[in-house]
């Protein structure tokens, strides 16, 4: 699998923007570019590209986390959170104490997020940034989540870095991303519907094939899973595991910041 980015020396840091490669700085103008065009039908294109397996993706995700039941106070930042899926689960399975910020690049993502998370009021809110720079200080969260989000980011291990920054000493990292599957035959079954027919539903649905042939080539170049374990070690979390889903076609990634 290939690196994420690579270096050619000074200004010429590359980096992959599904199969091509480009000028780093160029590579998040292009990923906002294709979430502005997607948000609108995003929700319902999960569904239908995955036959609604993203959302047990998801429930299982939360179900991992386990954010309090109690009225403790616990304080969840879900990064790339886009129109709000991870939050709204954490929410709905968490006690009042729990509250939820939603930070992701792109407003029209968070817009259809607010639309939906009205009903939990200022237990949830939004802030617009950067996971390579996030607006927050340090040691301020329990727990930092990611969920198809950091394969998106241009230096994933930043992303890593300003995660434990952000996360206090005790607190969890998650993270749920298309990952490298691990199933014979599965992978050769799984790449045909990929390369075919999700382009061809992303015409047919949302008429714009590109957007959804990006995402298919991202998942590709993103770090198997065990590279992806190293990532985050060498950000500083420990007791490093992953968890393969649907044979790895996805997998949730832990780790602790002691
Ligand atoms: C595939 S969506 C995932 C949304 C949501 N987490 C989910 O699971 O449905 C990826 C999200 O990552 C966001 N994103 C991309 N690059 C980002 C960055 N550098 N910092 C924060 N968010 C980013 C996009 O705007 C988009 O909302």
């Amino acid at each position: 699998m290939s690196e994420e980015f690579e270096t050619r020396g000074a200004n010429e840091r590359k980096a992959s923007f599904g199969f091509a490669t480009v000028d780093e700085g160029a590579k998040q103008g292009l990923v906002n570019a294709v979430f502005s065009r997607v948000a609108r039908n995003y929700d319902l294109m999960n569904d239908v590209m995955s036959g609604g397996l993203h959302r047990l993706w998801k429930s299982d995700f939360v179900s991992f986390l386990a954010p309090p039941r109690s009225a403790v106070s616990y304080a969840l930042l879900d990064v790339a959170g886009g129109t709000g899926d991870i939050a709204l689960k954490a929410l709905d399975a968490a006690g009042a104490g729990t509250r939820a910020v939603i930070c992701d690049i792109n407003a029209e993502m968070m817009e259809v997020g607010r639309a939906r998370g009205e009903r939990f009021g200022d237990r949830l809110s939004f802030v617009q940034g950067n996971a390579e720079c996030l607006p927050f200080g340090d040691r301020s969260f329990d727990a930092y989540t990611i969920a198809f989000g950091i394969r998106n980011v241009t230096r994933i291990d930043k992303a890593l870095s300003e995660a434990f920054r952000v996360l206090k000493p005790g607190g969890r990292f998650l993270c749920l991303e298309f990952s490298t599957v691990e199933v014979p035959l599965l992978d050769t079954l799984y790449d045909a519907y990929s390369f075919n027919a999700i382009p061809a539903l992303g015409a047919l649905v949302a008429g714009d094939s590109a957007s959804y042939r990006y995402l298919v080539e991202s998942i590709r170049r993103f770090p198997d899973q065990k590279t992806f374990m190293g990532l985050i070690e060498n950000a500083g979390f420990e007791r490093v595991r992953y968890r393969n889903l649907s044979g790895g076609i996805a997998a949730i990634h832990s780790a602790w910041r002691l």
